[in-house]
């Protein structure tokens, strides 16, 4: 582990069992990074990080859940995501009403800076993917209520809509990031996309942007940090 602390304030991770939010995890440890998680299923995350992360269990439906989640917290990152068409599972609850519940309760809670783990075509409601009940435009929507909460005063947000999603481990490839969602195909690490949400934590031109990002080509990179330099 990498004892640099960039970062002095508790971040807490939202979908942290999941495949990007175990990266986003693993990469706040690297740096020092003071963490909660948020999970549904204590056991499940006691499995996976053991006793290097608090754990506060709740469910994302539920208001009070989050408020408790978040108290204490400077910065969220959410890796939330579905994973069904309906029930507690769906597009509308987790990616929609989920995200929004967790961007209110950490505006509410004070939270600072809020990272979140889009998708590349959200804007594009005709793309194949929404067939997927919706699920681009609830993401849309979500980005939305992001952007208008968290652009305030003191407040920020970083949002990253990658292509489709592969594992592997983070800074092999060089990236390939755009604005204006213009994009339609490509792949990324769910490490790199976790990388970029941990360093928008401390690197100001990550500030209130929202970019898309996949890989360009393999290549070792020393920091995702100057990625940020390419958006402004
Ligand atoms: N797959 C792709 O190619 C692709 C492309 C672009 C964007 N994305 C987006 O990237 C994000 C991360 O994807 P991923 O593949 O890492 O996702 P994942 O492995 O499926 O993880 C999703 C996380 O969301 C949590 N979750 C799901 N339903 C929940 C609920 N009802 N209450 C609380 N938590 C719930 C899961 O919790 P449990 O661990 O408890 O199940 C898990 O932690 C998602 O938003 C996804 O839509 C994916």
């Amino acid at each position: 582990m990498n004892s640099e602390s960039k970062y002095s304030g508790k971040v807490l991770v939202a979908g942290a069992t999941g495949r990007t939010g175990q990266w986003v995890v693993k990469r706040l440890l690297h740096y020092g990074i003071q963490t909660r998680v948020f999970s549904r299923d204590r056991e499940k995350a006691l499995a996976i990080f053991g006793g290097a992360v608090e754990i506060a269990t709740g469910k994302i439906q539920n208001s009070e859940d989050v408020a408790n989640a978040v108290k204490g917290c400077n910065a969220v990152i959410s890796a939330l995501g579905s994973n069904s068409p309906s029930g507690e599972s769906s597009p509308e609850e987790v990616d929609l009403n989920g995200v929004m519940r967790l961007v209110d309760e950490a505006a509410g809670a004070g939270v600072k800076h809020f990272g979140l783990v889009s998708s590349m075509a959200v804007t594009k409601w005709y793309h194949p993917l929404n067939l997927f009940a919706g699920v681009l435009t609830k993401k849309w929507e979500a980005e939305q209520h992001l952007r208008s909460v968290f652009s305030g005063a003191g407040k920020s947000y970083t949002i990253v809509r990658p292509g489709g999603l592969k594992d592997g481990e983070p800074l092999q490839n060089r990236l390939h990031v755009e604005t204006g969602d213009r994009m339609w195909s490509g792949w990324i690490n769910r490490s790199d996309v976790a990388e970029l949400l941990v360093v928008s934590l401390w690197t100001a031109k990550a500030r209130n942007m929202t970019f898309e990002v996949v890989n360009e080509a393999e290549e070792k990179q020393e920091s995702l940090e100057p990625y940020y330099d390419k958006l402004s």
